[in-house]
């Protein structure tokens, strides 16, 4: 007994005329000529059907923040960081959670239903902590949040950051972050990296650290990291976001790091929007693009997801919950224009960044969760050139975001007219 059908569906693989079954909130059936009585109908008349997109890079505690209690004048990683210090003695836990929660109905209407978000640790107040709690419980039914304990002002430079860190932990943040390259000196960034993998290794928890955010091809914290990661035995469960370093380092020297971190299983998590605008800030000309390698990561076997790190805070002014719009942005930064390179951006938004966050029955096979977008394009090259707009989201089984066709879509798509704006709506 299907509750839902979605007819004539194109998958992200390249399958056309599909039709995907639904019943009691998972996928029954993947297969061409799925009939039912009594199920509802969606003709998604050959649009693209993708499982929800997933961000595993987030700052929820800052986001929706532009302008509080000042602009970020000089744009900077920086001055972001020093605006940041400014605000955050005056958050308050109800407007961390009225801003985050914003941000997530955000989310939801751009079929964004995972998110990873980092929480700075750093005030010993911790009430950016309790607020990202409340929040995840609350959006529970509809967005999956995880939480990173993450010590913006360094783990062993903030005062009280080992403290702080810890405290967060114990409250039920759920993964173990750093900054290493933050830190006073690349030894205590050392130390660092050494320290926050054995507290992951004794509470059995991941590890998501910013590592070598900087144009420093000397800032090698990412070899420490893959090292630690084999020492303690967490291959797999850790993740190293920005690695912009690597940009820059020497070539040589690369050629023995990436196998080093292939061997070590590092999730690998750029953030294209904020990367290109925050790195090369010290060069003239030619100005360096600050990307990760990540054509060659991915050549090498790594599993790379992109981050879409900030909107509308101390450090990024743009913005707005569409990862489309961030693997858009990694086409042209990664230099990744070809079909098959297409296809990986696509996958580095969806399915990699699901095996990030160790997302169970996500995906669009038999017995996985019945959550999916279906977006105005045909195909995942044709929704990241768009950035396609999401004609239906669903959660579940069930339907909690809609919108009508864009018009500009449907010529730039070439199928002028042929898209029925009422295929779409929800049957009472
Ligand atoms: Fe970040």
């Amino acid at each position: 007994m299907l509750d839902l059908i979605i007819k004539n569906t194109n998958l992200p693989d390249g399958r056309t005329g599909i039709d995907i079954g639904i019943a009691q909130g998972r996928i029954a059936a993947v297969e061409a000529g799925i009939e039912a009585d009594g199920a509802e109908v969606i003709d998604a008349t050959g649009r693209l059907v993708s499982p929800p997109f997933v961000d595993p890079h987030f700052h929820m505690d800052a986001t929706l923040s532009l302008g509080l209690p000042r602009m970020n004048v000089s744009g900077t990683l920086l001055e972001g960081i020093a605006l940041w210090g400014e605000l955050r003695p005056i958050l308050t836990r109800e407007a961390l959670v009225e801003r985050a929660l914003r941000y997530c109905d955000l989310a939801v209407s751009q079929g964004l239903l995972f998110i990873r978000s980092h929480v700075d640790t750093s005030d010993p107040r911790l009430v950016t902590v309790e607020a990202m709690l409340e929040v995840k419980e609350k959006v529970r039914p509809y967005i999956d949040l995880q939480l990173v304990a993450f010590p913006q002002d360094g783990y062993f430079r903030a005062k009280d950051g080992v403290e702080s860190l810890n405290r967060a932990l114990d409250m039920g943040v759920d993964i173990v972050g750093g900054i290493p390259h933050f830190e006073r000196t690349m030894d205590e960034g050392r130390q660092s990296v050494e320290a926050l993998c054995r507290i992951a290794a004794e509470r059995g928890l991941p590890v998501d650290m910013h590592c070598d955010e900087t144009d420093d091809p000397m800032s090698r914290h990412i070899e420490t990291l893959a090292a630690e990661t084999v020492r303690f035995g967490l291959q797999g469960r850790v993740a190293g976001s920005h690695l912009t370093s690597m940009h820059s380092m020497d070539n040589y020297y690369v050629s023995k790091l990436i196998p080093l971190m292939a061997e070590a299983q590092i999730n690998v998590i750029p953030n294209p929007l904020i990367n290109i605008m925050l790195q090369g800030r010290h060069d003239t000309y030619p100005k360096r693009r600050g990307m990760t390698r990540v054509k060659e990561l991915m050549e090498a076997g790594l599993n790379v997801s992109f981050g879409h790190d900030c909107v509308m805070d101390p450090w990024y002014s743009m913005g707005s919950g569409d990862m489309l719009e961030v693997g858009h942005m990694a086409i042209h930064v990664s230099q990744m224009a070809g079909i098959e390179d297409k296809r990986k951006i696509f996958e580095a938004i969806t399915v990699n960044s699901a095996k990030t966050m160790g997302l169970e029955g996500y995906g669009l096979a038999k017995g996985c969760n019945a959550d999916l977008v279906i977006l105005q394009a045909r195909d995942p090259q044709e929704a990241l050139r768009l950035k396609a707009n999401r004609l239906a989201v669903i959660k579940g089984g069930k339907l909690i975001a809609r919108s009508a066709p864009r018009v500009s879509d449907i010529f730039l798509a070439g199928r002028p007219g042929s898209v029925d704006a009422s295929a779409y709506a929800p049957k009472a």
